[in-house]
């Protein structure tokens, strides 16, 4: 089997942890145990047997995470090693050689890697940024085939942090519902919404839907390495099936924290923190989008840790990111691991005392000659290429 790199995750594991000011996450600054357990509950860990527990999670913490569904009960829940796993899971459950899958992007491509390093064909769609991002059902009407087995969606989207209205999300179940196909959507940025309610699930709206979620993003618990697949009580067994082979159970610690931040006022209390930090950042953000109007562009992010910049000079992605982590210390994330150049992504989850000087210095470079040199590309920016 070979397999693509998954350049997105490489290229943050090489620099993010090195470089004086990342911004290159997605999520939001995370919290420590302290800031989520009691006394009592910090003693109760202490005490805590570190056995193995269930295979697919303790059944009271599969029921917690049933209960954020409509109906469902924890058969309908599997608990994995991050959401990455999760995703793992839904493509070796799902997914066969031969199949076909219709993905919208720019996503977070790691269901794309793995579809297609076990012979599934990826029929890919871009969202539409001029329609700030949204998906082109007409499209998809188009993609779909006899041999599709699955339509996947990033809802809200990594990386330019849109979300889809209930009528687009109700226009892809008539889609797949016409067709009598899976509906995945990966959820792990959902509760981060910026504006209005919380909006529903996949889940709640098609029986065969499955979802993505976990406490990485918008939870902001990625050490804890808690995700969930939520879904048809039988996939979910088949993913339970898998997940036997692959990493057996996830840490006794984390689902004993889990249970605990997933109950309904500690969750909505760790949500608003998340909420509150991206709306100041954002605002930080679409300011010095202002101020450097000449350069740059911005369909804001409605949630989600992160902003998918636009830039307008005839300078590589990578290029440009490797220069400001090099030149100004300040890593963010090349468009071009989307398959999209011309763009960066930028988090706006970090702490403000970390975003704005990396903004100040990001202008800097704009400023500098070296940059400004380098504007054969103003006036002409279409995405490159899709990741096709
Ligand atoms: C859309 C999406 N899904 C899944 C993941 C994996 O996250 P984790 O395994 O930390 O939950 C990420 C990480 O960036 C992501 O952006």
């Amino acid at each position: 089997m070979k397999i693509e790199e998954f350049s997105l995750e490489r290229i943050q594991s090489l620099f993010e942890n090195v470089v004086p000011i990342n911004l290159s996450d997605s999520g939001v600054h995370p919290m420590s145990v302290n800031d989520l357990l009691d006394q009592n509950e910090i003693e109760e860990l202490l005490e805590l047997e570190l056995g193995y527990g269930w295979t697919n999670g303790a059944v009271s913490l599969r029921s917690t995470i049933a209960d954020l569904y409509n109906e469902r009960s924890a058969d309908d829940v599997i608990v994995t090693n991050g959401s990455a796993e999760a995703n793992f899971l839904m493509v070796m459950s799902l997914l066969n050689p031969g199949d076909e899958i219709v993905v919208f992007t720019p996503n977070y491509l790691q269901i794309v890697g793995w579809a297609r390093a076990i012979g599934v064909d990826v029929k890919t769609i871009p969202h539409n940024e001029n329609a700030g991002w949204e998906i082109d059902i007409e499209q998809l009407q188009k993609s779909v085939s006899g041999k599709t087995r699955l339509i996947t969606v990033c809802n809200p989207n990594n990386p330019t942090g849109a979300t889809l209205s209930l009528d687009a999300m109700n226009a892809l179940v008539d889609v797949a519902r016409q067709h009598d196909i899976y509906l995945h959507a990966d959820e792990v940025y959902k509760g981060s919404e910026l504006a209005g309610d919380e909006p529903p699930s996949i889940v709640d709206l098609y029986e065969k839907a499955i979802a993505t979620n976990g406490l990485s993003k918008a939870m902001a618990l990625p050490g804890l390495r808690i995700g969930w697949l939520a879904g048809p009580a039988k996939d979910i067994y088949a993913a339970w099936q898998r997940k036997d082979y692959t990493s057996i159970t996830t840490s006794t610690i984390s689902e004993y924290i889990a249970e605990r931040v997933l109950q309904p006022a500690l969750r909505q209390k760790i949500l608003n923190r998340s909420k509150s930090i991206l709306r100041e950042n954002l605002a930080l953000l679409v300011d010095w989008i202002d101020a450097n109007s000449d350069t740059v562009s911005l369909v804001p992010p409605k949630a989600g840790g992160m902003a998918f910049v636009r830039y307008n000079r005839d300078v590589n992605s990578t290029d440009l990111a490797h220069k400001l982590r090099t030149d100004k210390g300040v890593f963010v994330l090349p468009g071009d691991v989307y398959g999209l150049d011309g763009y960066f992504r930028i988090g706006i989850g970090a702490p403000k005392s970390h975003l704005e000087p990396g903004l100040e210095k990001i202008g800097e470079y704009f400023s500098s000659p070296d940059f400004r040199d380098l504007d054969k590309r103003r006036g002409a920016m279409t995405p490159s290429s899709d990741p096709d």
